[in-house]
């Protein structure tokens, strides 16, 4: 694998560029950033062969994309893919901790795809044709379970739509920090943002998290955002600070920054990434071939990005 250094240990050996004290140190990780963020959604894609066995050239090229921006997207041509498949693609790129998921199958890994006659997965958008907004992946997850890796792997697309959009979340960091620093600051706050408890027949089935949108995780020293642009389950902090700081994300991700990437993820194709914000349109499937996806959720970054 090639010595390229990660644009983030470069500085976080002196100073911690996510504190808002460190100007210098900001400075130095935003001019990297900017200069290596990939604008071009193209580049973003890797042909591959086998996912279970990735050669050390294919390897290379996806860690390349996700030091510069998060994330990257493989084709393949392999046959018969399988939850087993994507478990395997992970683990070289030391995504081990799956995240469990209480709809998720034995293994840990979600078929993503229209429950019309599950009532307990109907409830829940993912398992509809309907859009979805932008969001982080586990934003209601416990601080010991954050989801910091993940891996989508489309199996069959939709009839029509279906289309993702992408954002790396330190771009995202990045250009609210440049607008207004009190945006991270509000956002930063451990009561910004508080998703109220699940209830269901059995009384509470998940307990409200209460917790930043930007953190820094301690274990790599990387920034960690959650985040969903959802008005429903979902309770802001309620000052000014705060509703400012989300209305101006809000601007930003609907706006035509370069660094929003647009794409489709056809069968064969897959996202790797350190759980990027993104959003999914809605789609119609063909009724023989419905729209599937697996969805691997992990605990850890992606090794060395
Ligand atoms: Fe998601």
């Amino acid at each position: 694998m090639g010595e390229m250094p990660s644009p983030i240990i470069e500085t976080s050996i002196m100073q911690n560029p996510y504190d808002l004290d460190s100007t210098d140190a900001y400075l130095r990780w935003r001019d990297h950033k900017l200069a290596n963020a990939i604008t071009d959604t193209s580049e973003l894609i890797v042909e591959i062969n086998d996912p279970r066995a990735l050669t050390q050239a294919e390897h290379a090229a996806l860690l390349e994309r996700c030091r510069r921006s998060n994330m990257a997207i493989y084709a393949t041509r392999t046959e018969k893919p399988d939850e087993e498949m994507v478990r395997q693609f992970g683990l070289q790129f030391g995504l081990e901790s799956l995240d469990a998921n209480w709809l998720a199958g034995e293994q840990g890994i979600t078929r993503v795809t229209v429950c019309a006659d599950d009532g307990q997965r109907q409830a829940y958008i993912p398992y509809t044709d309907r859009a979805i907004k932008w969001h982080t992946d586990g934003y209601y997850n416990p601080p010991e379970r954050q989801v910091r890796g993940m891996i989508l792997h489309c199996v069959h697309s939709a009839g029509q739509g279906g289309e993702n959009r992408l954002l790396d979340h330190e771009i995202a960091y990045l250009m609210l920090r440049d607008e207004n620093t009190d945006f991270i600051r509000a956002l930063s706050a451990p009561d910004a943002m508080t998703i109220p408890e699940r209830t269901d027949e059995y009384g509470v089935a998940r307990a409200a998290q209460t917790g930043p949108v930007f953190s820094v995780d301690p274990a790599s020293g990387r920034l960690h955002m959650r985040y969903t642009a959802r008005t429903r389950s979902i309770v802001w902090k309620q000052d000014a600070a705060t509703l400012a700081a989300v209305v101006a994300l809000e601007k930003l991700l609907a706006s035509d920054l370069p660094h929003i990437h647009g794409t489709r993820l056809e069968p064969g194709m897959g996202l790797l990434c350190n759980n990027v914000l993104h959003d999914r349109a809605a789609f119609s499937d063909i009724p023989d071939s419905p729209r599937l996806l697996f969805r691997a959720r992990y605990h850890e970054r992606i090794a060395k990005s």
